[in-house]
Formats: structure tokens, sequence, C-alpha cells
């Protein structure tokens, strides 16, 4: 049978099986659900080997393992990495899911479930794609490389020493990574840069201990209300961060660039309407679109402190915290922004609280030029897979390992996703339209096929 004939032919036993990866609730932060990670990679590795990959293997890590595999069976061709996790994050809130997170339910088109879109879903169209080639050709047309880790949406904390570990055995041609979205639906898109991460927690502490708000109130420094003025000047009336020097190193982007990204076919209303919130309000003087991609950004993520129950109590709590990360865009260097960023917040600081300030991880920015052959060949296999021309978008999330490898190999990195911006990850209700799932495997399989002739 022809490739794209036995893929349409799958499409129910493809979903079901999806349907048991989504059932492992595989939360990475949790450690009550280390069993769960271990069961999914065990899950993973079991359908490489059914895939056909030689040598797959579970490999253990200081925290969650990463699976493995590989399939060297086409001497003299080109050899592809394929990376992905199995990792999702915490389902939490449960009671804002119409159906559980980790029971998958088609409704209207889509498969909602925790790790539909980030990244189980995508990770699947990988292995099926592979599965179909092998089954139809007897075997894979070029050589390929599987990595699928356990530690993505906790910032892949030991993927670096691994890979420095295995740089011999993780060698290719180019990188392949299905964790992205597209554009908008119906436009197949690729990724060709992603910003990097830093990410701080801050604790101020004040008083010693808790104080009753009456009797000490309006003698002592209250440490929510001091939290609360420093951060409201980190930015500016336009909405630029207000930390020295946090601009200097942004490369300038051409016009043509610029251009391109500006003119790329999405509706800013559909936009407007995903966020749901009265008005926008991001840099002045960007587009929607370089506010997104381009620019950097300071984004509070979690603030707590003080009394948080039922009712009232009158107190004035010891301490407080924030969670704080920034975006960064090219030419940022993580540990330079860190230094600036602790040295305002230092800076802010009245003498009645003490602060402690931690940079819970680093993530560089990736952009890099699309003109190796193989974009064309990505081009075309998403065209004859979708029967829509593909484009080529920045995004605005970030993926560790994406830059490590380039930078460590410095080859090309192809990031072709599959999810949509409007399909809840990371919230309640996650979900992955069937069209692109389905849609996906056909392309991807189309894609590896055509590597055979890079
Ligand atoms: N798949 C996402 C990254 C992503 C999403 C890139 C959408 C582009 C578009 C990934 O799983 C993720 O959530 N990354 C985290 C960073 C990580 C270090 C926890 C992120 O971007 O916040
Ligand atoms: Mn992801
Ligand atoms: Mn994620």
């Amino acid at each position: 049978m022809d490739l794209i004939g036995y893929i349409e032919s799958k499409r129910e036993e493809h979903l079901n099986e999806l349907k048991e990866l989504l059932r492992i609730p595989s939360v990475s932060t949790k450690s009550e659900h280390k069993p769960d990670i271990e069961r999914a990679a065990q899950w993973i590795a079991e359908k490489l080997r059914a895939a056909g990959m030689d040598n797959v293997e579970i490999m253990p890590t200081k925290l969650h393992p990463l699976v493995y595999g590989e399939s060297l069976q086409a001497p003299g061709k080109p050899t592809v990495l394929f990376y992905g996790h199995y990792d999702v994050q915490p389902a939490e809130p449960l009671d804002l899911w119409t159906s559980p997170a980790f029971e998958p339910t088609v409704r209207d088109g889509n498969l909602y479930a925790r790790g539909t879109a980030d990244d189980k879903g995508q990770v699947h169209i990988h292995i099926k794609a592979l599965a179909a080639l092998r089954k139809t050709a007897g075997k894979l047309p070029i050589n390929v490389k599987v990595m699928i880790e356990g530690e993505e949406e906790v910032g892949s904390v030991n993927l670096w020493e691994f890979v420095k570990a295995n740089r011999e055995r993780l060698k290719a041609d180019a990188l392949i990574v299905s964790d992205t979205a597209m554009l908008t639906k119906g436009v197949p898109s690729i990724t060709y840069g992603l910003r990097g991460l830093n990410y701080y927690q801050i604790e101020l502490t004040g008083p010693a201990q808790d104080l009753h708000s009456g009797v000490f109130g309006g003698a002592v420094p209250n440490p929510i209300t001091i939290l609360a003025e420093m951060i409201a000047k980190l930015h500016d009336r336009n909405f630029r961060i207000a930390v020295p020097g946090f601009y200097d190193d942004v490369a300038t982007v051409s016009r043509q660039e610029l251009k391109a990204l500006n003119s790329l076919p999405w509706k800013e209303k559909e936009f407007r309407r995903t966020v749901g919130a009265p008005a926008l309000n991001g840099e002045k003087g960007f587009t929607i679109r370089e506010q997104l991609w381009v620019r950097p950004t300071l984004e509070l993520n979690g603030i707590w402190g003080g009394y948080l129950g039922e009712g009232a109590k009158t107190v004035i709590a010891s301490k407080v915290h924030a969670k704080i990360s920034t975006r960064l865009v090219p030419n940022q260097e993580p540990a330079k922004i860190a230094r600036q960023v602790e040295r305002q917040i230092r800076k802010l600081l009245p003498k009645s609280v003490h602060c402690k300030f931690e940079v819970l991880s680093m993530g560089k920015p990736w952009v890099a030029p699309y003109t190796h052959p193989i974009f064309q060949k990505a081009i075309h296999s998403l065209e004859t897979g979708f029967g829509k021309r593909a484009v080529f978008i920045r995004e605005g999330g970030s993926i560790p390992f994406v830059t490590q490898m380039h930078d460590t190999f410095k080859v090309p990195c192809v990031l072709l996703g599959f999810g949509l911006p409007d399909e809840n990850a990371h919230a309640p209700d996650e979900h992955l339209a069937l069209e692109n799932y389905f849609g996906g495997i056909k392309a991807i399989a189309l894609f590896y096929e055509q590597l055979a002739t890079l």
C-alpha cells in the first residue's frame, strides 16, 4: 500500500494509541507523578521499538529519564535527530476542565487532554510517521535518531549533561522538532526563532515574624506593599522594561524581516478573542507580532504572601514572594540580564526589608536562517500533507534544547509545529485539532521520505 493510503487507513488506530499515552499523567514538576513519568517513558520506548527503531534505551538522568532510539540502516543517506518531550505541565486548576485532563475526549474535531498539543500529540505524530514509512517501504529511507525527554517542562535541567556526554551518538545533519504551534488554523508553519527564558524568584522579609496589623500597622514595613511598589516600577508608562541596560544588546531586526513577519496571514481580532482581556497593553511602538516575537519581556508569573484564606485576618506578613521571568531575544546574554534584573530590584528596595534573589533557570534565545535546502523539503511536505502553503514564523516560547543543539552542532533546526495558539497549552482544556494531528502524520512521513534525496 502507498504511504498516504496506509496512514489514512490507520486513523482510528493512531488516535486510540495516542489516547493511551495521554492517560498517563506524566507531570514532571511533581514528585508524586514519578511512577507515571516512568510509565510514560516505558510506553514511548515500546512504541519506538514497534516502529522499528533499534537500540531503544531508557536513559536515566538525575531527575527524569529520556528515551533514545535509532535506525541507522541507510548508509550514505542523511541522519536526522528528532527531539520531543513526553512530560507535561500540571493539570490544575482541575475544576476548569470540561472533561478530565487525563481522560482524552474528542469534541468538535478536537482531542482534549493535558499534553495533546504540548507535546505528546506532536511526538506521536513522528512515531507513527516513522512506523508508517517502515511498514510501507520495508525500511527507513534515511537514518533517524530519536530522543524524547521527560524534563522539558521543568527547564531541561539535566539534558545538557546528557548531550555533552553523548555528543557522538547525537550527531546528525539536522534537528527536527515538533513542539510549537502553527500561525493560525490552516496555515502550516515553520518556526525559525524562539525567545530565551530566564526565571527568577524573590523573597522579601520585613518583620522577623507576622505581626498584628492593628498593634503594629503604621510604624512597621509591610513587605507586600513594598513588593507591589517595586514591581510597579519595573515597567514604564509605555510598557518598556525599566531595568538599566536591559535593551542594550537587543539586535535590530532587518526591515525586510519585519515586513515578512508583519505581513503574515493572521487576524488580530482572533488574537484578541483568544486573549479575552478587555484591551491589550504591549510595548508602545511595536506591532503585536513584534511584541510577541522580536521584543524581550519581563513578566510576573506568581506573587504570594500574607493571608489568603477565607474571611479577614488582620496581619502584616513577615515575608512575600514573587516569581518573575524575562523572555530574551538576540543578542541578549542570559547571565548579563540576570545581573541587571537583580541589581535593579536591589536598587528599588528600601532599607526596611531583606531580599533573597534566586535565578531558577537561564536560557538563550535562538534565531537561525532558513536557507538550508532541508527547509524546501519541509515546505513541500507540509504543502502536500495539508494542501496549504507553509509560512516561516518566530515564536515567543522557549525550548532550551533547540538553542543548546544549535550552538553545539551548528546544524539546521527544523521546527514543524502542529499545535494552534488557542489550544490552551499549559492551561485547562488543552486540545489538539484532529485535522492537524492526522495531517501532521502525513506531512512528517513525507518529510522523512524526502530527506533521502537531500
Ligand atoms: N512547547 C513549549 C514551547 C513553545 C510553545 C514554543 C509554543 C513555541 C510556541 C514548551 O513545552 C514550553 O512550554 N517551554 C517553556 C520553557 C521551559 C523552560 C519550561 C516556556 O516557553 O515557557
Ligand atoms: Mn513543549
Ligand atoms: Mn510546555
